[in-house]
């Protein structure tokens, strides 16, 4: 065997033995680079005499193109499997299930707000909201409460620091300041234009809202909700203030069998004044509403005191009304069975995972408000 034959043999099983690019690429340099074995031949052309190199020539030239055309053949083969192996270990199974995506929820406490919108709103009320931040003639004065009254000391307010003019406003401590601002047309001061402005009577309005007051129990909640409700009409009377609340209870928990009971109670703003309670059954873990022998207060309530409508200026022998202010997030423990109210405002992912409802379940009376 001559030595150029030797030699193919040798590269070419180097080129098929090649396993990656830069194997390849050192049997590349070991035969055609600089110094490589083809390249060590080639130069000994110069040295030959022309007979020898008219013979020699056309060899060595030929071993050197075959080899480059076995690399580049063997390089292409290289790349290709590298390409499917990429592709094998890159490839997607579309028929796999999507991994789990965290939804978020609505707050009980939101969707009772809605549910008790969506009663009213079918009896013909409107929604109105007032600042968290209050003065005090809408949050006291001017639902009667002169100051120095003892009434205040109902409620444990926040006051926050005197500003320049030494007005100390206050985080309300009930959603009745809603009422001042509807009923009062002139001089109402327009805080925000999301805020309720005066209105002309008839008045059906329910305010939601934040309210604070500083208590901190397993019942109380230094910020919970409230809704406040504010009829004023000709003729108004007790009798429509029963009737609303009354259908209100049986509709928002979803059974006729509520017992209500109106016991008297005072409110400064309201005359008479009382508290609703209903019935339930509180000898379990879940309260039973309509059964038993317990009562649990749900609300307050009366006819709007003629010195809220004379503040207001409205003629109380021309307009009546009633007025009502309730918990929601009271009201969503009793229907909803949650123990401790604390809980509500914890932020906690996991209670509102397992309390919270979809954001496609909108209450509405059509389709039933808890589904
Ligand atoms: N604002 C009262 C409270 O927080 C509730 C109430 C509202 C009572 C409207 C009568 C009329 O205790």
């Amino acid at each position: 065997m001559t030595e150029i034959t030797e030699l193919e043999t040798k590269l070419s099983a180097a080129v098929a033995a090649a396993a990656d690019p830069a194997a390849l690429d050192a049997v590349r340099v070991a035969a055609l680079g600089k110094t490589g074995e083809i390249s060590n031949l080639l130069k000994t052309l110069g040295t030959m005499s022309p007979d020898e190199r008219r013979a020699q020539g056309p060899l060595i030239n030929g071993l050197r193109d075959r080899i480059a055309a076995a690399i580049a053949a063997r390089k292409a083969e290289l790349d290709e499997a590298a390409l499917d192996g990429r592709l094998a270990a890159e490839r997607v199974d579309l028929t796999l299930p999507a991994p789990p995506r965290r939804a978020g929820s609505v707050h009980p406490t939101m969707q009772v707000i809605d549910e008790m919108i969506s009663i009213f709103a079918e009896m013909g009320f409107s929604v109105a909201e007032g600042p968290d931040i209050e003065d005090d003639f809408h949050n006291f004065t001017g639902l009667n409460f002169p100051p120095k009254h003892p009434a205040r000391e109902m409620h444990d307010t926040f006051f926050l620091a005197p500003d320049a003019h030494g007005e100390r406003k206050l985080l309300r401590t009930h959603t009745s300041p809603i009422q001042v601002r509807v009923m009062q047309r002139t001089n109402a001061p327009v805080t925000a234009p999301q805020f309720a402005h005066g209105q002309e009577p008839p008045i059906r309005i329910v305010g939601p809202g934040r309210t604070y007051r500083r208590d901190n129990d397993r019942t109380h909640t230094p910020m919970f909700h409230q809704m406040e409700g504010l009829v004023i009409d000709r003729g108004i009377h007790l009798g429509h203030l029963k009737w609303t609340l009354d259908t209100f209870a049986r509709r928002f928990f979803e059974t006729d069998a509520v017992v209500t009971r109106f016991r008297p109670h005072y409110f400064p703003f309201t005359e008479p004044s009382a508290e609703m309670d209903v019935q339930c059954d509180r000898s379990t873990e879940v309260v039973k509403i309509g059964e038993g022998s317990d009562w649990l207060e749900i609300l307050g309530g009366g006819m709007v005191h003629p010195n809220i409508l004379r503040i207001c200026g409205l003629d109380p022998d021309e307009w009546q009304g009633f007025a009502f202010g309730m918990g929601p997030d009271r009201l969503g423990m009793l229907k909803y069975g949650m123990p401790d109210l604390r809980d509500m405002f914890q932020t906690d992912i996991r209670w509102l995972d397992h309390y919270g409802f979809s954001a496609f379940a909108a209450p509405s009376l059509a389709t039933g408000l808890s589904r």
